[in-house]
């Protein structure tokens, strides 16, 4: 079996019908995180996108879920991203002939540049994480969304709290590279996730569900990564492999956005209400 054969049969998955009509070379170097397009059709299972709906994706890397939200239900997307500036992703979704539905942006999570309400929806792949375990940050966020309007994560998962790294985790596979590192810390487990939406007064939390076989997935993407010499980094299937599920996998949320006025947290001119000259 060739090197390409073996990449699309790693990519290969019935649980991703949609996914399945791009090219796997395509979705690999184009990647940031454990395929973005698989988890944006996992995400959009639930969550009940129309034609025409604006919809904003963020965290986007290389705006690859955006693509495939514009082409796949036809709603607008606004490209937004810290890393990856938008000439970049204007030419991807150009030369994927989604031009007239992706708009790229820089934009810092914290300081989006969009009026309140603006959004019928708001999904984030695999980056929420960075940006949204401070409790603060849903309602923020929220802000953006028309009441009615939906709110969808999926992203990378502890599986269970824990309270030390799993050994197992923290030995060195065969490539060297040892899978724990402290930026993990940041991931969440679903009733952690759980915890922190329910509490945010802007929004109903309709779900929060672990991806079945997620952690072969994710192997899987690790493996066709590394056979296509796409990822910057060393792979981390043999550790995945290790875990077969046990700690590590993926997670989606998603919330309703309720008629709860919501406060722009990271608004500077709050100042003003403390008598502050801004
Ligand atoms: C692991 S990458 C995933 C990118 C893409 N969704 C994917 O799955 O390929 C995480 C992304 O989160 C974005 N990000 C991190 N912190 C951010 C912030 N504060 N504001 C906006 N984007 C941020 C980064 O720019 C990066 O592209």
């Amino acid at each position: 079996m060739s090197d390409a054969d073996r990449i699309r049969a790693l990519l290969d998955k019935p649980e991703f019908p949609r996914s399945a009509a791009y090219e796997p070379r395509w979705l690999l170097e184009n990647s940031m995180g454990p395929n973005p397009v698989w988890l944006t059709e996992w995400l959009c299972e639930v969550m009940e996108l129309e034609s025409g709906m604006r919809v904003l994706d963020l965290g986007c890397g290389k705006a690859i879920s955006s693509v495939f939200l514009a082409k796949e239900f036809d709603v607008s997307v606004y490209a937004c991203d810290l890393w990856i500036g938008p000439d970049n992703n204007w030419r991807r979704a150009q030369e994927a002939g989604a031009a007239e539905r992706v708009t790229p942006l820089r934009a810092e999570a914290h300081a989006l540049p969009f009026a309140s309400g603006f959004f019928d929806a708001v999904i984030s792949i695999d980056a929420y994480h960075y940006f949204g375990t401070d409790q603060l940050y849903l309602g923020y966020l929220a802000s953006f969304v028309r009441p009615g309007g939906r709110i969808g994560v999926a992203l990378p998962s502890l599986l269970e709290e824990l309270d030390e790294p799993p050994a197992h985790l923290l030995e060195p596979q065969a490539n060297g590279k040892v899978f724990w590192e402290s930026e993990l810390w940041s991931l969440q487990s679903p009733a952690a996730w759980r915890r922190r939406w329910e509490r945010c007064g802007q929004v109903e939390l309709e779900r929060v569900d672990t991806q079945a076989e997620g952690w072969r997935h994710w192997r899987d993407h690790e493996l066709a990564s590394e056979l296509a010499g796409t990822s910057p980094f060393p792979s981390d299937a043999e550790a995945l492999e290790r875990d077969a599920g046990r700690t590590i996998g993926f997670v989606r949320a998603v919330a309703r956005r309720n008629q709860a006025e919501a406060m722009n947290t990271n608004d500077p001119s709050l100042g003003v209400r403390f008598g502050i000259d801004v």
